[in-house]
């Protein structure tokens, strides 16, 4: 058997003006990422030595948003049917590729079911992705023979009555050998009822040159379906999300409603993590063992340590929770904020770039920024770290088991030392030794025979 490189091609040249959107169609996103990546992403995950996107409206906007992917961009200039975008890859085909086809509006197509496509054709020349539907209409019908072979593929608006009685259909996706491949496009006509060239019609030609085609089913509908408006997006993203949820799962979570979470990016966890409803996950999210997600967090690209809890209704982002850590409800954690083990944060309390050491806690209404708490510290209400003066950032450091009054103004540069104390209500502008007391606020004063406005 002679090696051959698997080269993917991957048809984005549609414009999607159903869509109703300046966006090219397959940059809208499924789980916030293009459509179109989705299937690059899938194409390079089952090894492809070269990607090929024909691509056709919206160069500029698609260039832009893919840079970061190896693709080979191939133009159609003019959008004359499946035949000519993939005929416009010629050049970039060789005899003994395996071409395989894609679309970049059909973004859940999943590695197996394409895997299970090339190894059913083997070292024939061509195989074909089809699917049985109870209503198949608009599709292309796959003709077979008394003997159950394939002859061709009939577009729905070519096909006969007859035909259309076919619940077997095409696609789209398929597997060939190079060589054929590019004799069979460069035979293709527009003689049909939409005047375009059909990719489809090459199955017949392999039929006639008596190729032995091959086909397999894809592991779900939702492989294989795309999106030409935004109701089918929808669809789509929903499709998506239950994959993940599944997975998630099966992993060893507990979803307590899996049609409730959402997964725009990876979540990677250990067993018995529990999601409340309406969790969304972006970026790469890290769950230890027996994390819990309280009910409507957005968390994006944070770890959660073994057993801690994130409560209802917090946002976390490029944060990262110690083991039995706790935070919220309501809580803020920006990028930067560490919680140690056992460190807790509750409501309306906003960290960035601060480290709360081990077992300390912050409870109420503070902002936290730029700062370095130690273990056992206790920040009281309304704590404010003033760390930034409309120019510079500067840093707050408070020392073990320190006692931060309530409402402190904490004016950054400083230290409070460990164990230290500070009085409610100070304004703290002078670093404070350990185990000493800062008070830094007005004396209270009793005027008394003091009277009231009156009327
Ligand atoms: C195609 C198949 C049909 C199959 C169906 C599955 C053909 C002739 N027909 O029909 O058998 O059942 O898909 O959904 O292939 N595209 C280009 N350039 C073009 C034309 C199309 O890049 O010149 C892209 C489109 O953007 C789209 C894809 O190819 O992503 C399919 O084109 P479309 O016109 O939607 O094909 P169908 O008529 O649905
Ligand atoms: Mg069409």
């Amino acid at each position: 058997m002679t090696s051959s490189s698997l080269n993917a091609v991957i048809l984005a040249a549609g414009k999607g003006t159903r869509m109703r959107s300046a966006l090219p169609k397959v940059l809208h996103p499924v789980a916030q990422k293009p459509m179109v990546a989705h299937v690059i992403e899938t194409a390079q995950a089952l090894g492809a030595d070269a990607i090929q996107l024909v691509f056709g409206h919206g160069a500029e906007q698609l260039q832009s948003r893919l840079s970061d992917y190896a693709v080979n961009w191939v133009e159609q200039k003019e959008q004359l049917g499946t035949g000519h975008a993939v005929q416009q890859v010629i050049p970039h085909i060789g005899d003994d590729d395996t071409v395989l086809i894609l679309y970049g509006d059909v973004p859940l197509i999943q590695q197996d079911s394409l895997e299970q496509l090339l190894s059913a054709k083997g070292d024939e020349d061509l195989a074909l992705l089809t699917m049985t539907l109870t209503d198949p209409t608009g599709y292309g019908r796959i003709i077979r023979d008394s003997n159950g072979v394939i002859t061709g593929i009939i577009e729905h608006k070519d096909a006969t009555d007859a035909q259309r009685l076919v619940t077997e259909v095409n696609t789209g996706i398929m597997a060939a050998n190079g060589s054929a491949m590019k004799r069979w496009l460069s035979a293709l006509s527009n003689d049909n009822v939409q005047g375009e060239y059909y990719l489809t019609d090459v199955v017949a030609m392999a039929a006639n040159e008596g190729v032995n085609i091959a086909s397999s089913q894809p592991h779900s509908v939702s492989d294989v379906e795309g999106a030409n408006n935004r109701v089918q997006l929808a669809a789509l993203e929903r499709a998506y999300q239950k994959r993940q949820a599944e997975q998630l799962m099966l992993a060893g979570a507990t979803l307590l409603d899996p049609a409730r979470i959402d997964v725009r990016g990876k979540v990677e966890i250990e067993n018995d993590v529990v999601v409340d409803v309406n969790v969304v996950f972006e970026g790469y999210v890290y769950l230890a063992e027996g994390a819990v997600i309280e009910a409507n967090c957005v968390l994006r690209d944070c770890r959660i340590g073994k057993n801690a809890r994130v409560k209802a209704n917090s946002v976390i982002e490029g944060a990262v929770l110690g083991e039995n850590a706790q935070a919220g409800p309501f809580a803020r954690l920006r990028p930067g904020a560490e919680l140690a083990k056992d460190a807790a944060v509750g409501n309306f309390v906003e960290m960035k770039k601060t480290y709360l050491g081990e077992g300390a806690k912050a409870g109420h209404l503070s902002y936290l920024g730029d700062a370095i708490i130690g273990a056992g510290a206790n920040v009281g209400a309304g704590t404010i770290t003033c760390n930034y003066d409309g120019v510079n950032k500067f840093k707050t450091e408070i020392g073990e088991h320190a006692f931060i009054g309530s409402n402190s103004s904490l004016v950054a540069p400083v230290r409070i030392g460990d164990r230290a104390t500070t009085g409610a209500g100070s304004v703290v502008t002078q670093d404070i030794g350990d185990d000493e007391l800062g008070v830094g606020r007005a004396r209270q004063r009793n005027i008394s025979g003091w009277k009231r406005p009156q009327k």
